[in-house]
Parts: C-alpha cells; structure tokens; sequence
C-alpha cells in the first residue's frame, strides 16, 4: 500500500493510471476507521481498478466550540485496517498542505446546507464542500464512494460536483449498523458503557416514525414532535428530528414521494446522527 502526502504524487499517479487505462476511486475519511468505513472502500473496489483513501481530519468543518482537538485519531490501527482490506494507496496530508498560507477560497452550497446539521454547525458544509472539492481536484478519481449515514452531506457533495462540473461519479454507500441498529461512528467512542445501551434509541425513533409514515400518517409534524418527546424522556437532547424531501431537504409536503427521515440527538458527551429513507409509490 502507497502512502501519500503531497498532491503532486497524486497527479503523478493519476497520470501513470490513464496511460495504463485503469479507473480509480476514492474514499474520504477523517479515520479512526470502522466497519462503516470499510463497507465504503469494498464498494470502491467494486466500482474501479485501483482505491485509496484520504484520512484527513478537516479543521476548516468544525466549529469552534467542536471536538477538532478530542476528534479520534489512530493513524496506526487505519493503516492496518487498509492494509488488511487491500487498498492500493491513501492519501494523508497535513494541514498545511490542504490550507497553505494564503488559501481563501471556500466552496458553499447554501440551499442544501441551510437546514438540519447545517443549521446546527454553521459553516460545517462548506469545510465539507471545500475540503472534497479539494480532494476530488487533486486526486481526479473516477469514483467517489460517500455513505448514505450522513445523507446531507452526500447531498451537498452530489450538488457541488454537479454544479462544478467536477468529472467524478459519486457513489451513496447504505448505513452500516450494530446489531442494535445502532449506526457505526467514530462519535460512538464518545458514549459511556450506559449511553452505549441507551443509543439505539435514535434509530429506534426513526425506525417508528418510518413505519408510522409507511401505515399512512400524514401529520408529519406531530410525528416529528412525538419522536422528538420519547427522546428527551429517555435523556436525550435533539437537535433536529425532521421529515423531508429527499431531493431539497425541505420538510416534506403530503405530496412528497421520496422521503428521508433526518435525525441528530445528543446523548451525553456524543452527537449522533442518523437517517432512515422511504419512498411511498402509487
Ligand atoms: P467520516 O466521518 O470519517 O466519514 C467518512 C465516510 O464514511 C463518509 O462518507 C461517511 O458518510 C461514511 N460513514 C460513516 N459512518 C458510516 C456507516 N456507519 N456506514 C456507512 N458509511 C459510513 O464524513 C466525513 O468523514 C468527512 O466529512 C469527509 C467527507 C471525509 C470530509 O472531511
């Protein structure tokens, strides 16, 4: 496995690969690596020839009262994990070499991030949306593999490469889960021994919500509301609990067909968040 660290080895082998005529794709991640993000890299493998991964932890998407500085780091335990997984290269820039002194230009998709994490974290989606614009630029991949778990944010990067006409296919990988349902993150790291049991309530909301939608409920509202009751009895503090089209990420109309539940609650020292989608035909 090839590690990286300067975006001119990148040109380099992109270069060396089109010669070749063999595909790449990419997988960003801040590591501290899970299943979830193993899950995304096979995904790569099936779409290209050849994967690496990018492990950066982005200062420019958090905030200043964010967890930038507790934010897991385990460099050695993600190298093994890549290696284990067979991954060709990964990409592991400094800080200075993704922002050099000067660097000013930010990249902002405001309808899409207006709402939901990007309510609660401001400026979150355009770190996002600058820092993958910047991988996407260097790396010049065929593929990129983001997971559905963080559903607006893979919204936010499909518009961008869209509206930038950035010449990457970007692919959704589903939500890898504990056997509780809970969905893997690097945040769960976070939870205490009793939070841990208690933090499958989050999917279990939406899972409900979900059903409740599926049996014909309409109120979405009321939904919303009584997801976001059961929560802050059992200890949590929502941020958001929210019914919306999956296209514009505004609250769903009774009208809508395809929908995503979208849901961040605080359970102790972690934020979580989670999505469920469905789709209501004929
Ligand atoms: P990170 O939180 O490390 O996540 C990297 C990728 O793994 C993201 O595409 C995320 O959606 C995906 N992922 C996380 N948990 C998952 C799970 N349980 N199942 C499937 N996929 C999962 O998201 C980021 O990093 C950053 O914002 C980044 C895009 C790298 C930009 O800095």
């Amino acid at each position: 496995m090839q590690i990286y660290t300067k975006p001119e080895e990148l040109r380099r082998l992109r270069h060396e690969l089109t010669l070749a005529g063999k595909t790449l794709a990419v997988v960003p991640t801040m590591g501290n690596l899970h299943d979830g993000h193993l899950s995304l890299i096979e995904k790569a493998q099936s779409l290209a020839d050849l994967v690496i991964c990018t492990i950066f932890v982005n200062p420019s998407q958090f905030g200043p009262e964010e967890d930038l500085d507790a934010y897991p780091r385990t460099p050695d335990a993600d190298l093994t994990a890549l290696r284990r997984y067979h991954v060709d290269g990964v990409f592991t820039p400094g800080v200075e070499g993704m922002y050099p002194p000067g660097d000013e230009t930010r990249v902002t998709v405001p309808a899409l991030s207006e709402r939901h994490c990007g309510a609660v974290r401001p400026g979150h989606f355009t770190g996002v949306a600058t820092v993958v614009c910047k991988f996407l630029n260097m790396i010049q991949a065929d593929f990129a593999v983001f997971g559905e778990k963080d559903f607006q944010q893979l919204a936010i990067i499909k518009r961008m490469v869209t509206d930038l006409f950035i010449p990457t296919e970007i692919h959704g990988a589903p939500t890898l889960r504990a056997d509780d349902g809970l969905a893997l993150s690097s945040r769960n790291a976070y939870l205490t021994g009793d939070e841990r049991q208690r933090a499958p309530d989050l999917y279990r909301q939406l899972v409900l919500a979900r059903d409740r939608i599926l049996q014909g409920e309409r109120d979405f509202e009321g939904l919303e509301l009584s997801a976001q009751d059961a929560l802050v009895r059992s200890g949590w503090r929502p941020d958001y609990f929210s019914v919306c089209s999956q296209q514009t990420l505004q609250p769903a109309s009774a009208t809508d067909t395809d929908l995503v539940i979208l849901a961040a609650a605080r359970l102790g020292q972690a934020r979580l968040i989670d999505n469920l989608t469905l789709n209501l035909k004929g």
